[in-house]
């Protein structure tokens, strides 16, 4: 049996600057190219999941702007069910500034608007409406505040569905949160700043960029290696294999096939 997955995250609105170069602080580097594209984490990854064949929902937040509408729009050409993407009056879509540099390394920095404002509640709420089950597959990031991914965590837990929590960005993750996801997903950066805030998943999928993947399970390690490609643009790439992730155990696939089939 099919089931589905809910994404409860993040939507930005990309602007992005492609340079030979990353500015160093203070530095002004010419040459870029500029385009704006839709993203935020948890948008990147619902899309993922719905080109790869799984019914996928989206909780999360925009403002009332014609940013918010796009990124509606956008999702929803994708095949994402937007029912609980919700427009608030009062905070902008999130924007996201985004450099990339000639080697396809990239830097973020996140203006979160209706992201922040998305209340444990309304995910609650959104959640008791979507009614997760057994076989479907609650995939949480943190792009949101922590208590909202803590709820989507808790109730998708309680209501037997699978929960994968992407801790990105990581900082201000607790012990009690993480523990309330069967796989977490950080990237090499994001598992040592877990581990520095003492924060000690058992179940995990650690991305490696052009050296693959980790699932660790407990104490045995899995390494995963990567398709050999040329990278021109890294953005996205954690939260599509998040998404891919998410469908394929929704799709039925065990773990370590599903974690293959995501890198
Ligand atoms: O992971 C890439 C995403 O991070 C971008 O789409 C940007 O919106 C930020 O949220």
């Amino acid at each position: 049996m099919t089931g589905r997955v809910i994404v409860v995250g993040s939507v930005n609105v990309d602007l992005v600057v492609t340079a030979h170069r990353l500015p160093a602080p203070g530095e002004t580097v010419i040459g870029g190219r500029f385009a704006q594209h839709h993203g935020g984490k948890g948008g990147n990854q619902a899309v993922a999941s719905a080109r790869l064949g799984a019914p996928t929902s989206f909780v999360g937040a925009v403002g009332s702007d014609d940013f918010g509408r796009a990124a509606r729009e956008a999702l929803e050409s994708e095949g994402v069910d937007v029912a609980e993407l919700r427009a608030l009056p009062d905070a902008p879509t999130g924007v996201a500034l985004i450099l990339v540099d000639a080697r396809g390394e990239n830097s973020i920095a996140v203006a979160s608007g209706a992201n922040g404002a998305l209340a444990p509640s309304d995910v609650k709420e959104s959640l008791r409406r979507l009614a997760p089950t057994h076989g479907d597959v609650v995939l949480a990031g943190h792009e949101i505040p922590t208590e909202s991914a803590a709820a989507a965590l808790r109730v998708g837990r309680a209501a037997g569905a699978t929960t994968i929590l992407n801790p990105a960005p990581a900082g201000g993750l607790d012990e009690a949160t993480v523990a309330m996801a069967d796989l977490v997903t950080p990237n090499e950066g994001e598992l040592a700043t877990l581990l520095a805030a003492g924060v000690r998943p058992q179940r995990l999928l650690v991305s490696r960029g052009a050296d693959g993947a980790e699932l660790r399970i407990d104490d045995a390690v899995t390494r995963i290696p990567a398709l050999e490609v040329d990278a021109v643009d890294t953005v996205g790439a954690g939260d599509t294999l998040n998404g891919a992730l998410a469908a394929a155990l929704a799709l039925g696939q065990p773990l370590d096939q599903a974690a293959r089939r995501a890198v």
